[in-house]
């Protein structure tokens, strides 16, 4: 990591063109998402985030599910882009799962009724802050990746592949591999129309 925070802030982007290899080792991937996991801020330090990392044949599959999945509800004639598209995320080299722990929500819920409500909203917040570390994460370390969103309809599915427990909520599935081709120019609204100082 040799660039400054906001730099690398400013670096990551969705990378859609993904190839099945890695700029670095399994181990590392592992090291950056325990370290993601365990830094990342949550609500009442309640810790409720959870994360699969997929390689090799385990990230294809969650990829032939998706697909089969889709083929099922797509209409016929616009499968083919869908198709595509999930190709694309199958054809990088891993996938990072990211989970909230139902259980802990609704621990939260009945200790602390009088933000019941909220803890679902935190527990959401609280997956988006860890993607994000992870994202960039990746990103500094020459990893393209973007955010997919199959959930809720691959939940059973993942659940029973992957042995996941049953108060795991899936929240996003990261795609991720070595960049295949750079993204677009992004287009960015007046920062001044969005962030106000009153001093
Ligand atoms: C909460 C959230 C949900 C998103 N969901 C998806 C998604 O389901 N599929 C996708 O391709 N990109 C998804 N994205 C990525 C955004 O489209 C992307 O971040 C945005 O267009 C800015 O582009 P950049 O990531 O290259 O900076 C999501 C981003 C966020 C923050």
């Amino acid at each position: 990591m040799s660039k400054n925070f906001l730099e690398a802030v400013q670096s990551r982007r969705s990378i859609y063109a993904l190839s099945k290899e890695s700029t670095i080792s399994d181990a590392r991937i592992q090291e950056i998402v325990e370290a993601a996991v365990l830094h990342s801020p949550t609500s009442f330090n309640s810790q409720s985030s959870r994360v699969v990392v997929l390689l090799g044949d385990k990230h294809d599959k969650v990829w032939d599910i998706t697909t089969e999945t889709l083929r099922k509800i797509v209409p016929a004639d616009s499968f083919e882009g869908t198709a595509q598209k999930l190709a694309s995320f199958k054809a990088g080299y891993g996938t990072v799962l990211f989970f909230e722990d139902q259980a802990v929500v609704k621990n939260l819920q009945e200790n602390f009724a009088l933000y019941a409500e909220n803890f679902p909203i935190w527990s959401n917040q609280s997956s988006g802050i860890l993607q994000h570390v992870v994202w960039t994460a990746f990103a500094e370390e020459g990893l393209g990746a973007s955010l997919q969103h199959y959930n809720p309809l691959i939940d059973d599915e993942v659940k029973s592949t992957f042995g996941i427990p049953a108060d795991w909520k899936l929240i996003a599935q990261m795609p991720f591999g070595k960049t295949a081709s750079a993204p677009g120019d992004k287009e960015f609204q007046p920062v001044e129309d969005r962030v106000k100082v009153i001093k």
